[in-house]
């Protein structure tokens, strides 16, 4: 029986009738810099490969307690990990010897995360949380891991937390992958933002979402509703507005997940405005919950290139010079002129 090539390419996923895997996109990309030399190619390849070993895991979830049944213990005898823990130790562990790198952070450490001494040093940071939204894995729903990679500041030697306090606006690149019902990686390295959906029959991600933009009438607003009694009154106004109260606008839709990943991945796809306010139902965190450099940047940096904005209600959050490691800052991300309405409210009523 003859192969329908057509309909067999279709299937997978084609870009101008090609199939593209992650590999070819990314090394396409890389030859429009001809000084490039590879590196960041190659760190990117290994975030995909970790999206694939942590996508297997987390598909897996709720049997690790039954596999692993011996006291916690799975078959090859190991300890069975926390999926965050797992996340977290799956990234260091396929990029910490590579020499590409020469510092690390992540959402599961307090402090920087050094190269060992005996791997060779690169000229590049890594950024991440490994699993955003881990609080929805117990009830399946989708979760993400983001990642930030810039260039290190410092000169020679090991990274240093400077290194890792960099302005959103000088990313290299960034990206996200969503465990959801299925698993896609997204990302950009500054010339748009594209989407490869992995194919878990044969643990391969291909093309199936060039250069995404951020559709011009926007759907969905996001946001936990539930702590509406803490917001400002600008951010409350503001929440009005989009359900169209005032006529001015048509009222648009909530969804809300609890999963960054997730709920900014949806409004990507079809339009909308993602926020986590500052608010006041914890004293001592008049910020918002959301991290600046592992959550907001990243997700900024996604955002303006699909043709969107992100702000804090006051400033562009890729303009941000982080202070800290784990510094929590408003967002509000999503279509230009709903992340301006935001601004604002702000202004008038806070
Ligand atoms: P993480 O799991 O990495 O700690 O992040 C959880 C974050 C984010 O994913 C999500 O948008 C937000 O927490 C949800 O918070 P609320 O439950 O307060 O809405
Ligand atoms: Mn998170
Ligand atoms: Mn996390």
């Amino acid at each position: 029986m003859a192969i329908n090539v057509d309909s067999a390419v279709s299937e997978i996923g084609s870009y101008t009738g090609k199939i593209v895997t992650i590999e070819r996109f990314i090394l396409d990309q890389q030859r429009s810099y001809p000084d490039a030399t590879g590196t960041l190619t190659n760190i990117l390849y290994d975030i995909a490969l970790a999206a694939k070993i942590i996508a297997s895991k987390t598909t897996r979830a709720g049997l690790a307690d039954i596999l692993g049944s011996a006291g916690k213990e799975n078959v090859q005898g190991e300890v069975v990990q926390k999926l965050d823990e797992y996340a977290d130790q799956i990234i260091f562990k396929l990029n910490d010897h590579t020499g590409r790198l020469a510092v690390m952070a992540s959402e599961e450490h307090e402090g920087i995360i050094p190269i060992p001494a005996h791997f060779p040093l690169g000229s590049y940071v890594l950024l991440y949380d490994p699993l955003d939204g881990s609080s929805n894995i117990d009830v399946n729903v989708s979760i993400g891991t983001i990642f930030a990679i810039y260039k290190r500041k410092t000169e020679g030697g090991r990274g240093t937390l400077e290194d890792c306090l960099q302005k959103g606006r000088d990313l290299i690149a960034a990206g996200y992958v969503i465990y959801g019902s299925s698993t896609m990686l997204v990302y950009s390295t500054g010339q748009g933002v594209h989407g490869f959906t992995l194919d878990p029959t044969i643990g391969e991600f291909f093309l199936s979402h060039p250069n995404i933009r951020i559709p011009a009438t926007p759907k969905f607003y996001s946001v936990n509703q539930g702590y509406e009694q803490f917001w400002s009154e600008g951010v409350k106004r503001y929440t009005e507005w989009l359900q169209g109260k005032d006529k001015t606008a048509k009222p648009l839709s909530l969804r809300y997940i609890g999963s960054l990943v997730a709920d900014f991945h949806r409004n990507l796809l079809s339009g909308g405005v993602y926020y986590y306010p500052a608010d006041s139902k914890d004293p001592t965190q008049t910020t918002g919950k959301l991290r600046l450099v592992y959550e907001c940047a990243p997700m900024a940096f996604l955002a303006e290139q699909a043709g969107g904005a992100a702000t804090t209600g006051t400033e562009r959050i890729l303009d941000m010079q982080p202070t800290a490691l784990h510094q929590r800052v408003p967002i509000f991300v999503g279509n230009i002129p709903l992340v301006t309405k935001a601004k604002e409210f702000i202004r008038e009523f806070d």
